[in-house]
């Protein structure tokens, strides 16, 4: 797949997305959310995809927001479409994906680019990284799902403070909120990453799977996330995966999980 905003990478069973637009911090343009959409959905298909690890080109930045160039001259309607539109396509599509989507915080994760990383399944940061919600300086809120998944990572009371200042904080700031679950060195930081998504997909493809959809639940208060646990956990015993799981660790061996 060749895009003109992203790079695809593929490293055995990990796929690289990386945002490429280093100029302009790796902004989030429209053409760039379209290649978003669609890098995700293919890899999502692609059996050869087991995870995903996203990161931005360079390492000033991960992404430092939603373009700002292209919000002028648009009206209450436009703005409408640009948040349902982004949300829809890009940032629910990854966070119900049913793959591992880690994001490796290379530089500035602001704005869109932090609500990018916050719909991912799992966040690492470089220790140089910064991450916030600027949209307020701007006279806007965060409209790529900010203002709800904020919230969710770090509680209520430090997500007022941070989106109503808009301030930015640290990456080791972040750890200590639970915005991101490692701070590294920049030259650890994909290793790391690597070393978290290989340990996942050396687990039951489908388990995992059931895990992000019954975890996602539990914050979606249209879901009851307990039944939606049970359903999970009932279809895990159909499937000749949990079956090779129960057998390997009675045989005292490593499973093959097949994904089935
Ligand atoms: N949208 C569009 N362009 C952006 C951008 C954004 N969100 N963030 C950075 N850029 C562009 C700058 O306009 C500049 O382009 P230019 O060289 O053509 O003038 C280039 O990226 C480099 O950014 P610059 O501001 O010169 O770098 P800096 O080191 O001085 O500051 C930031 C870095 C991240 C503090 C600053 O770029 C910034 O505040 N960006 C906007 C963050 C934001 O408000 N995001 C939320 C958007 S809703």
């Amino acid at each position: 797949m060749q895009f003109e905003n992203l790079l695809i990478k593929n490293k055995g069973r990990i796929q690289y997305i990386i945002i490429n637009r280093e100029s302009k911090l790796n902004a989030l343009n429209k053409a760039t959310l379209a290649e978003l959409h669609t890098a995700f959905s293919e890899a999502f298909k692609n059996p050869e995809v087991g995870g995903i690890i996203i990161t931005g080109a360079g390492q000033k930045a991960f992404v430092a927001g939603a373009d700002i160039s292209e919000f002028v001259g648009v009206d209450a309607k436009g703005g409408r479409d640009i948040a349902t539109t982004g949300q829809t396509n890009v940032f629910d599509v990854i966070e119900n994906g049913c793959k591992p989507v880690i994001a490796a915080i290379n530089g500035f994760a602001l704005g869109g680019g932090l609500e990018l990383a916050m719909a991912c399944h799992i966040r690492i940061a470089a220790d140089s990284a910064k991450m916030g919600l600027p949209e307020v300086t701007l006279g806007l809120v965060p409209g790529y799902g900010g203002t709800q998944r904020l919230p969710r990572l770090i509680g209520k009371g430090r997500a007022m403070e941070l989106i109503m200042t808009g301030e930015m904080i640290a990456a080791g700031k972040a750890e200590q909120y639970g915005l991101v679950n490692h701070t590294l060195s920049q030259d650890e930081l994909l290793p790391k990453a690597e070393e978290i998504l290989l340990k996942i997909l050396s687990r039951g493809p489908l388990a995992v799977a059931s895990a992000i959809r019954a975890i996602n639940a539990s914050c979606n208060p249209g879901e009851n996330g307990f039944e939606v646990e049970i359903n999970e956990f009932s279809k895990c015993f159909a499937t000749n995966d949990m079956r090779e799981g129960i057998s390997a660790f009675l045989e005292k061996r490593n499973p093959q999980f097949k994904g089935e």
